[in-house]
């Protein structure tokens, strides 16, 4: 059994990782609209990965007995000012999902909760991936400035993204 605490928390949980799915696909949007269709690859790829995580949170609740309770997702941020400008959007929004996700640990942890202690492990290695990952994709896009060049070199090997 876990506590309402906890209960509240996930319920939101699965509500901040619909909404970090919708706002990539946003993002994917915005790149297939600059025939960026590597990056918009990508982040697709990231868009499903949130659903994933959502429904993770969603079959834990439903195995420990409570009831998903869904909520609404606002809308997303449909334009940018570069390429860039998503990038950092996308490490500040992987921060605070970080933030979020230590936030029910910690709550876990007061609750003496081992069961949900247990399942949130995965996500907090899974933030250390998410939020590195991020850095680095900022750090190349750093590194080729505005060059048409790096961009499309950039854009061809992010579109080779296999893993989720
Ligand atoms: Fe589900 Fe990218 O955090």
């Amino acid at each position: 059994m876990i506590s309402e605490n906890i209960y509240e928390l996930m319920l939101n949980q699965v509500n901040a990782e619909l909404n970090a799915s919708y706002l990539y696909l946003s993002m994917a949007a915005y790149f297939e609209n600059k025939n960026l269709r590597g990056l918009a690859k990508w982040m697709r790829k990231q868009s499903e990965e949130e659903r994933e995580h959502a429904m993770k949170f969603y079959d834990y609740l439903v195995t420990v007995g409570k009831k998903v309770v869904l909520k609404a997702i606002p809308d997303p941020k449909t334009e940018w000012s570069s390429v860039m400008e998503v990038w950092q959007d996308t490490l500040n929004h992987e921060k605070k999902v970080t933030n979020m996700i230590n936030n029910i640990m910690k709550q876990a942890i007061e609750d003496n909760d081992y069961a949900s202690i247990n399942f949130l492990n995965w996500f907090v290695d899974e933030q250390i991936e998410e939020v590195t990952t991020a850095e680095e994709i900022i750090a190349k896009f750093e590194m080729i400035g505005d060059s048409k060049q790096g961009l499309y070199l950039l854009d061809k090997e992010l579109g080779e993204r296999k893993e989720d």
